[in-house]
């Protein structure tokens, strides 16, 4: 974490130096050192983005819920919504719903935000040609999401761990800054759910959480 700050962070530091000691630089010269330092700060405004998405979530921030969703519908938006980011990457995307008519208090945007993390993970490990299916059915009392891809999937054990903030595989480290499940499980968790995940070393992964149906269903 400290890591993915300080780098760009002195990175946009030293460009802005050196745009103020060196006095003859080239236009193309000083658009360069312009460029590298907005993507600096891009990088930690990212960043900044993500830390303050957990805390949020965990101050249940935003999540007093008065209305119902359709379960169907969440997935069905979210999916389109990436549809784009598959098909640009070569990877199948598919909405599977198996809850028809049925209902979650939540508020959307939230949950949508847990859905898109999953599949943003799912598109960043799945290689070309895999597959990532969004499932939606009705588990007794409750409605069970799950994203499931054919990616290199998670060591056994580390399934445990890949909740925790700022954990990541070894080989994940070059991208993201292990963040998205963390606030993930702390949003399903403040609607009253349970996040979990599977995953067969080689084969893929499933994340899975579930959300009370509303009342009366
Ligand atoms: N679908 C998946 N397939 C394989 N590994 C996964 C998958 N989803 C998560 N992981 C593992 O769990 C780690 C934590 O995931 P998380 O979403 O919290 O962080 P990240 O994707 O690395 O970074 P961020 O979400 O902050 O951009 C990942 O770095 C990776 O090691
Ligand atoms: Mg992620």
């Amino acid at each position: 974490m400290s890591h993915d700050l300080r780098t760009p962070l002195s990175i946009a530091t030293m460009t802005l130096e050196m745009l103020r000691q060196v006095k003859d630089l080239s236009p193309e010269t000083i658009e360069l050192v312009i460029d590298r330092g907005l993507r600096a700060t891009n990088a930690i405004e990212r960043l900044a983005k993500s830390v303050l998405d957990v805390v949020k979530a965990e101050n249940g921030e935003g999540i007093k819920v008065t209305a119902t969703e359709s379960a169907e519908n969440i997935v069905q938006d979210i999916v389109n919504l990436t549809l784009p980011l598959a098909e640009k990457k070569s990877v199948q995307l598919r909405a599977q719903l198996r809850a028809p008519g049925k209902r979650v208090h939540c508020q959307k945007t939230h949950i949508e935000q847990v859905v898109g993390n999953l599949i943003s993970n799912a598109l960043k490990f799945t290689p070309e040609g895999g597959s990532i299916t969004v499932s939606v059915e009705q588990e007794q009392a409750q409605i069970v999401f799950c994203v499931a891809d054919t990616g290199g999937g998670i060591h056994s054990d580390h399934l445990e761990r890949i909740f925790e903030r700022f954990w990541q595989e070894d080989h994940a480290r070059e991208q993201g800054t292990g963040l998205g499940l963390a606030i993930a499980k702390e949003i399903v968790e403040q609607e009253g759910g349970k996040i979990w995940a599977k995953s067969t070393p080689g084969r893929g992964s499933s994340f899975f959480f579930s959300l009370p149906c509303a009342d009366g269903q």
